[in-house]
């Protein structure tokens, strides 16, 4: 199969820095969105990035000056027609997906490849969405694009081997790891990471110790680069507690609880980094 063309859909955080990761490995790309200004945030975004790569001596000026070239910005899903590889990155919501999919199913041919970026929703449902399930796969990017390695490939029950080992290859094109996962809820990363998080916050919400010590005792005693409470106030307590309710709703295992503690985080509208305070102030 050859992936030549890049059409990436959404060009939000993710879609900004997927779509930088394509163009800066040599590939063209169509960045979509619903409007000009998140079309224009998006290039911006991405513009900036290109210049930190620049002044960390990353990238030259000339390479990211080509890499900028390479994306072209577009209102119109219709341009997608004729995309080898198309990602989506819009927001989290199954019916916004799906709606995409059948657009794209009229628009591309069938030989065309549609991956979603989604980090909760079942790849299995989203292909079903698609005249052609085959066809339909996961790219799970992690945040920033431009720094984190691994991208989670994710095969929904339909997918086929040809799909899923074009997409392994493009992946190691970008210079990143791609590492397969059956479909599942949350995956390999956030199944493993997201629990993690809650434990933690229960060891507040039960007294057993404050944050600032959990957070110590998991890098001095795991080895971890960043405490769990510091780590949940930087993903944002919104997203740790919409996965855990995906976990918990999925495989309906207590073991997949939501801490209460992180509940009422939420509620109070305390969700870390993005509103200034979490389990910690910023
Ligand atoms: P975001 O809110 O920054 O960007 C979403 C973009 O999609 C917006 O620019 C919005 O205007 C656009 N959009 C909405 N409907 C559209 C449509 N019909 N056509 C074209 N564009 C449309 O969201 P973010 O964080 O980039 O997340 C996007 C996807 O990536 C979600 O599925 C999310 O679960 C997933 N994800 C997010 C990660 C993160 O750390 N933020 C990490 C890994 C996956």
């Amino acid at each position: 199969m050859k992936i030549e063309k890049i059409g990436v859909i959404g060009a939000g955080v993710m879609g900004a820095g997927i779509a930088q990761a394509f163009a800066t490995s040599g590939y063209r790309v169509l960045l979509r969105d619903i409007s000009q200004g998140a079309l224009d945030r998006g290039l911006a975004t991405i513009g900036t990035s290109l210049s930190r790569l620049v002044a960390k001596e990353k990238m030259t000026q000339v390479d990211a000056d080509a890499a900028a070239g390479r994306i072209t910005a577009t209102l119109t899903l219709e341009d997608f027609h004729d995309r080898d590889l198309i990602v989506e990155a819009v927001v989290e919501k199954f019916e916004v997906k799906k709606a995409i999919i059948g657009d794209l199913d009229r628009i591309c041919p069938a030989r065309t490849i549609f991956a979603s970026n989604t980090s909760s929703l079942s790849l299995t449902r989203i292909a079903a969405a698609s005249n052609h399930p085959g066809r339909v796969i996961g790219m799970h990017f992690f945040n920033p694009v431009a720094m984190m390695q691994l991208v989670e490939v994710i095969r929904a029950i339909q997918t086929t081997d040809a799909v899923n080992a074009a997409v392994v290859a493009t992946v190691a094109k970008l210079g990143k790891e791609a590492k397969v996962a059956r479909d599942s809820y949350g995956f390999v990363v956030n199944r493993v990471l997201i629990p993690m998080i809650n434990e933690a916050i229960n060891c507040v919400y039960e007294n057993v110790a404050t944050p600032e010590d959990v957070d110590a005792m998991m890098k001095l005693g795991a080895a971890h680069p960043m405490g769990p409470l510091a780590l949940g106030d930087l993903i944002g307590l919104d997203i740790v507690l919409d996965v855990m309710e995906v976990l918990h709703a999925g495989f309906a295992d207590p073991k997949y609880r939501p801490s209460p503690l992180l509940k009422q985080m939420c509620d109070a509208g305390y969700l870390g980094r993005k509103t200034g305070r979490g389990f910690f102030s910023y």
